[in-house]
């Protein structure tokens, strides 16, 4: 497989709303920006095939031959995410239904029906014209299938596919209703032409959690095989080209361990809300390492400057672009692409921020700004592409955990996982801990992890508790909190006192959960445990824990629960299981996991001052990114020798400055 041996900078670029002398002149911009990949065309399929069979692809001969001229490599998207009308017209099947059982009709894209055999032969079809004309051209750096897939659809070929895919899947009807426990409400099949989807005119998507579960595994996987469709295709012209598609963000419709296992590379793109706190584009950033079990990701899209859809969008401040791409690189990111090269004419994307804006020019801030950066990624080269990050901590992460956690009706409606997870990442990363995102499976190997860390662990598929359980045997360390180990795939509660299959590592039982409206709290008392005395705050759920082994490391300060054990602490084979049954402060997870951290020698080897996020890279070389959160200036001390200031050129030790919102990109030749 071929891989970039330089960070490729650039994006997405619609050379289809452009003429010829705008072209040329961004040609030179892109020169002057050191832009040396361009994604296109992401929404040509109109252009490219004006009729049913007949393809335009000459004009798009002509902009690649351009740009490779240029010196610029091309990402190539097969522009299947906005149909042509003439294909919604002549086949309606390929529009998707929605929820509430609205037929759409053409216009938005990524309107079309992943299982619509009309769509995937067309696409298949516009797939081999670019297999053919570009497969082999000098300038193809990557495959970029369609764009930003997520779409559920509720049509009649997708009710027919999904009862055949659960025949497969379950066998017998008869098994069927005992997963789905249908004998609550009275909601016996008799039939696999009986189900149907769960839509929002039969309710069964609140109703029915454990249909709703198997539908969102079918919309993954019937995506997966569209994405194939022409990934497939793709490959067969060239199989040395990485095939991707674009990930948008943490999008929750599609199980992305599942998609990605079928592309080359996990992709994303990255959209901070105006404000966000920057640990949660460290998480996610995380997450789509851990997709591909910790290989570099392809960051595929972030603006240069502000957005469009966000309720206010903010100008992205100086400095700030160079922050998260440097903040990307430093997770794993091999790329620094952006959505968009040049801001479009007219449209809903009109005043979406772009390299170059509607003034058409380089005397601009963002340019000036992207021209800056663009020149020290080409400096960087590639010294550290395709080096990994040696996290010792995992962090659970699974998607089906997350539909079913969600789709279930109580204990709390504010159920957010994702909300959870950034919780615990947030303590990890602001003591700068190095943190892979792992997906629970049985045949997961935490081996090389000192700590697994599992937020809300609800659904423990075959196989998963008894790995963990394994792992702890074996002398780890896991911490898993409330709403762990109560259900099964299908959401079948356990029987015999939960956390069902968790229980016997964690050495208690949870009798009751208490959920907690918004404005209350209770507080949690230290006991043992090595934490600091005193009391943290708690809040949304508490559980009623007992202690069967396990000894109690704080207890609940309030309410009738008060003095039962909050947080226990169980030694199991050769070692620990900890258990948070409520969701504490964000004060006491920092000071938890410092705790934790300094005695599973976890720690960062970088002392650095609040809000400094370091992290390292390590392949042939070592890079060592710091990056300075804060208004102000910050230091850090460097422990070991030898490293140098990859953008300067000098060399650095010990005790180093970063200015405010700088980045520092240090690197070290390994002995
Ligand atoms: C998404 C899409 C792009 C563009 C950007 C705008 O990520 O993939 O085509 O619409 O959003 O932020
Ligand atoms: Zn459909």
């Amino acid at each position: 497989m071929k891989w970039p041996d330089h960070i490729c900078f650039g994006g997405d670029y619609s050379p289809e709303q452009w003429d010829e002398a705008t072209f040329e002149e961004d040609m030179r911009l892109f020169k002057l920006a050191h832009v040396n990949l361009l994604t296109l065309p992401v929404f040509a399929w109109a252009k490219l095939e004006p009729e049913e069979g007949v393809y335009d692809f000459a004009w798009l001969d002509r902009f690649i031959d351009r740009i490779w001229q240029n010196g610029i490599q091309v990402c190539l998207a097969t522009s299947t995410c906005s149909q042509p009308a003439w294909l919604s017209r002549r086949y309606p099947e390929v529009l998707p239904v929605d929820i509430e059982g609205r037929k759409r009709t053409h216009g938005m894209r990524a309107f079309f029906c992943v299982n619509s055999p009309k769509y995937r032969e067309r696409a298949a079809a516009l797939a081999h014209e670019f297999g053919k004309r570009y497969a082999h051209h000098p300038a193809l750096a990557f495959w970029h299938v369609s764009n930003e897939y997520g779409t559920k659809c509720y049509c009649e070929t997708c009710q027919k596919k999904f009862r055949r895919w659960l025949e497969k899947r379950y066998g017998s009807i008869e098994e069927l209703n005992a997963r789905w426990n249908t004998a609550f409400w009275g909601r016996t099949v008799y039939d696999f032409d009986e189900i149907m989807l769960p839509t929002a005119c039969n309710d069964d998507y609140r109703f029915q959690p454990a249909i709703e579960l198997d539908y969102q595994r079918f919309v993954t996987d019937t995506t997966r095989e569209c994405f194939l469709n022409e990934a497939e295709v793709l490959r067969s012209y060239n199989p040395e080209i990485p095939v991707f598609t674009n990930i948008s963000g943490f999008i929750k419709n599609l199980d992305q361990f599942a998609m990605t296992q079928v592309q080359d590379a996990a992709a994303w793109d990255n959209y901070p809300a105006p404000g966000e706190a920057p640990h949660i584009a460290a998480l996610k950033h995380d997450v789509m390492r851990g997709l591909k079990g910790g290989r570099s990701f392809i960051l595929a899209e972030q603006s240069p400057n502000q957005q469009n859809w966000q309720p206010y969008n903010k100008l992205k401040r100086p400095g700030e672009v160079r922050r998260l791409t440097y903040q990307a690189l430093a997770h794993g990111a091999d790329t620094a692409l952006f959505f968009q090269m040049r801001q479009s004419a007219a449209g809903q994307e009109k005043f979406h921020g772009a390299l170059i804006s509607h003034a058409g020019h380089e005397n601009t801030r963002v340019f000036r700004e992207m021209a800056q950066l663009g020149g020290e990624l080409e400096r960087l080269g590639g010294c550290f592409l395709g080096s990994r990050v040696g996290a010792r901590t995992a962090l659970l992460m699974d998607w089906e955990n997350w539909w079913a956690l969600e789709n279930s009706s109580g204990p709390s409606r504010d159920m957010d996982y994702l909300d959870m997870l950034a919780r615990y990442y947030e303590a990890l990363w602001s003591g700068n801990v190095a943190v892979d995102v792992v997906n629970p499976r049985e045949d997961t190997d935490y081996s090389r992890y000192s700590l697994v860390v599992a937020p809300m662990l609800y659904m423990t598929r075959p196989g998963v508790a008894e790995t963990l359980c394994g792992y702890v045997r074996q002398g780890g360390t896991l911490v898993t909190t409330t709403m762990s180990g109560l259900v099964d795939e299908n959401d079948r509660c356990v029987f015999g006192e939960y956390p069902g299959k968790l229980r016997e590592m964690l050495g208690i039982w949870v009798e009751e959960t208490d959920a907690l409206r918004p404005e209350e709290h209770n507080g949690m008392r230290m006991l043992k445990g090595g934490l600091p005395e005193g009391a943290y705050a708690c809040d949304f759920l508490c559980d009623l824990i007992h202690l069967r082994g396990a000894e109690a490391a704080a207890e609940y300060t309030d309410d009738f629960y008060k003095g039962m054990p909050v947080v226990t602490r169980n030694t199991y084979g050769q070692g620990t299981a900890w258990y948070i049954g409520t969701r504490p402060s964000g004060k006491f997870l920092f000071d938890f996991f410092s705790m934790l951290g300094s005695s599973l020698g976890i720690g960062c080897e970088v002392c650095a001052d609040p809000g400094v996020e370091v992290t390292f890279r390590e392949g042939e070389g070592k890079t060592l990114f710091l990056i300075n959160h804060n208004g102000e200036e910050a230091s850090a001390a460097i422990p070991e020798k030898g490293y140098v200031d990859l953008l300067s050129g000098k060399a650095v030790e010990g005790k180093c400055t970063i200015g405010p919102g700088e980045v520092l990109v240090l690197g070290k030749t390994k002995r």
